[in-house]
């Protein structure tokens, strides 16, 4: 009995050990992906800020077309309707993101 007793002790040190590293790499190979990840991210956000646009903006009126205002006047309007959509910060700004690079 007492021998198994060591045994398990020593295996939950070792999975400790085990998990500890395997959280310490992934801490470390994450990182330069975040700095590389620059170009994606906002490839990323835009298809964020798309969806968000889709689900958020369409409940009390279709769609807005982005390409009906200018994009000064795109901040007013999100000003306007973020609030009304429910929006956070950072919601209202992938939104108008994607409301602005559907005009170019
Ligand atoms: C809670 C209801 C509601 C939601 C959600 C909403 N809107 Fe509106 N929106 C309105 C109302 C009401 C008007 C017309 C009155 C006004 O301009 O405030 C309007 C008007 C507009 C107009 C016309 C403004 C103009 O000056 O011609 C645009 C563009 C617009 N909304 C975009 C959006 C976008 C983008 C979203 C999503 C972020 C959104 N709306 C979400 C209620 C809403």
């Amino acid at each position: 009995m007492q021998k198994n007793e060591n045994t398990s002790l020593v295996t939950k040190t070792v999975l400790f050990a085990a998990i500890s590293t395997i959280g310490f790499l992934t801490s470390c190979t994450t990182k330069p992906a975040i700095i590389e990840g620059t170009k994606a991210n906002t490839v990323e956000k835009l298809a964020m800020g798309k969806t968000v646009f889709e689900n958020s903006c369409a409940k009390c009126h279709d769609l807005p077309n982005p390409v009906d205002h200018s994009a000064q006047d795109w901040v007013g309007i999100m000003n306007s309707m973020a609030p009304k959509a429910k929006l956070n910060d950072a919601q209202h700004a992938i939104v108008y993101d994607y409301i602005v690079s559907v005009k170019k």
